[in-house]
């Protein structure tokens, strides 16, 4: 018996990965985070599987679903939305079927970011531009910040920043980036990436408050920093003309000339 986590992905049932699909349909156990996977990906389960939304369950609740199963000798399928590796709460189950040496797997999904940078059609890096991503979030009523995690701190480095869970603290982050960004760096607001409901919002540190209004509160990413225009940025060396490369050399001089991939 294991316990399969499973990254569900941004909200687009078809944005799925094809492991995660079939890991859903060959487990009789599905334990899922009903507040931002979408219900369409229960379709995959099985007939007669046990099907737990675990938006209303503690810690407690949940590890107590998933010993009953391990009792059956049942493999749960254990979906959250995005990907596991950011703001998932799979830490905390983990350490707790590890102590009670239920096996476990992960399946990565897609992240929201990446999600909401496609709904852009951006590059998060551009050259010369932006070289980092930042993946953060402001404090919340459920989580304080480690010291040094700041916006201010990260607005120092100039890269994009892909802020979490924070929509509803538009006011403060914009005054955290300003000092360090300028009030005419590019914003984007992208509410439910994927989802039919999906809106976007763009603007500047100067007006972003303004063009979003009240309506969103919830679900949305902020994504800041100078490669939000698009425009500005140097092509990257990799594909120019006349780049010496492993799978282009320029001459018969070049350290890459008659190089072949391993195995070929
Ligand atoms: C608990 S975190 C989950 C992050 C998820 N594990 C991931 O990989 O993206 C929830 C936050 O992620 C962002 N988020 C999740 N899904 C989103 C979507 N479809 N569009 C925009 N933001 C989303 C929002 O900032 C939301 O408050």
């Amino acid at each position: 018996m294991t316990v399969h986590f499973i990254g569900a992905g941004p909200g687009a049932p078809d944005l799925l990965t094809l492991r995660g699909r079939d890991i859903i349909a060959s487990c009789p156990v599905c334990l899922y985070a009903g507040s931002l996977v979408p219900e369409a990906i229960l379709d995959h389960c099985p007939k007669g599987a046990r099907i737990v939304n675990t938006a209303p369950l503690d810690l407690d609740q949940i590890v107590a679903e998933i010993q009953a199963a391990h009792a059956a000798g049942q493999d749960v399928a254990r979906l959250h939305s995005g990907d596991l590796s950011v703001w998932s709460a799979m830490g905390e189950q983990m350490r707790r079927l590890r102590a009670l040496g239920i096996p476990v797997s992960v399946t990565p999904g897609v992240p929201a970011f990446a999600a909401a940078a496609a709904a852009l059609g951006t590059e998060l890096t551009l050259p010369g531009l932006a070289q980092s991503v930042v993946l953060t979030r402001t404090p919340g009523r459920a989580s304080s910040m480690p010291e040094g995690e700041t916006l201010t701190n990260f607005a120092a480095t100039g890269a994009t920043l892909a802020i979490h869970l924070s929509v509803q603290n538009l006011t403060r982050v914009v005054a955290d980036l300003t000092p360090s960004y300028g009030a005419d760096c590019p914003v984007a607001v992208v509410y439910r990436a994927s989802w039919p409901d999906e809106q976007i919002v763009r603007g500047t540190l100067a007006d972003i408050e303004d063009r979003l209004g009240e309506d969103i509160k919830r679900t949305a990413l902020i994504l800041v920093g100078p490669a939000l225009a698009g425009e500005g940025f140097d092509e990257s060396c990799l594909y120019a003309v006349d780049y010496d490369r492993r799978y282009r050399p320029q001459s018969s001089d070049s350290p890459w000339s008659g190089w072949t991939p391993e195995g070929q």
